[in-house]
């Protein structure tokens, strides 16, 4: 049985009464869960972080922010550096989820940045990847990946991604109750991690860092549907929304990576 990830990405939600007493149910709920089975985050808004650290230290709950900046400090009115989300002992940071990339026009170029300085600070990018549903409509959807990851491997090289998580988020599928079926998500966790890894010159390096590679899917995972998904070869793990804001689902849905 291999590791899972099950991450959640709180997005623009709650409040200080509302953490307090997510982080106090899910403290209960997840105490069973071994970390060497499953390694559980929790995305937050930045104002959120310092209590993240008071709460879930010494418990098998990690923590991190959604974004980052590109640049490592100085003039950049209303930016977090990397080195600021680390001082809360923060683990993950995604990036480039299409949330961002609509509203705020993130280009590939800030995403590969962002990346490099989240991996500088020894922390763990969560990078978001995926397709429309007029990409996926077009037969497009593997080329628009393979792009996306293109502009990484080009800037930092292929090793950037061990010790990383990619999650493939199909845009259609975030926010829709439409999940990707499992032969959709199977299929592209399987693409990229051929894909990373057969940028890899030698045949030893190309299978340890498939190993290291880890793939989640992301875009309505819940309750219902996270065993069937988090059982298949190449998913190792789930990016969850709105699940992630109601710790019994988003404590079952831990569980449930726990049986896998
Ligand atoms: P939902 O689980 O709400 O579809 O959101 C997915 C997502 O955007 C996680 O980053």
């Amino acid at each position: 049985m291999s590791k899972k990830f099950i991450i959640g990405n709180l997005k623009m939600n709650g409040s200080i009464a509302f953490y307090n007493e997510l982080f106090t149910n899910l403290k209960e709920q997840l105490r069973s869960i071994d970390p060497n089975n499953v390694d559980i985050g929790l995305c937050l808004p930045y104002p959120y972080l310092f209590l993240a650290k008071n709460s879930l230290s010494n418990t098998n709950i990690k923590w991190g922010s959604q974004n980052v900046a590109k640049d490592k400090r100085g003039a950049f009115t209303g930016e977090v550096s990397a080195e600021m989300i680390l001082e809360f002992e923060s683990k993950y940071v995604i990036i480039g989820h299409s949330e961002r990339n609509t509203a705020y026009c993130e280009s590939d170029q800030n995403i590969a940045e962002k990346f490099l300085r989240v991996k500088e600070n020894g922390m763990c990018p969560v990078l978001c990847v995926g397709e429309t549903l007029i990409e996926r409509e077009a037969g497009m959807e593997k080329k628009v990946v393979r792009s996306q990851l293109e502009t990484l491997i080009e800037k930092h090289g292929t090793n950037i991604f061990e010790n990383s998580i990619i999650a493939y988020e199909p845009i259609w599928a975030i926010g829709s109750d439409m999940a990707a079926s499992p032969d959709q998500a199977q299929n592209m966790c399987a693409f990229i991690k051929e894909f990373i890894g057969g940028n890899l010159g030698s045949k030893t390096g190309q299978k340890t860092l498939k190993k290291l590679i880890k793939v989640i899917y992301g875009g309505s995972v819940n309750d219902k549907n996270a065993l069937q998904l988090l059982s298949l070869e190449d998913v190792d793990g789930a990016l969850i929304g709105r699940c992630s804001l109601d710790a019994k689902k988003f404590s079952d849905i831990c569980h449930s990576a726990h049986r896998n």
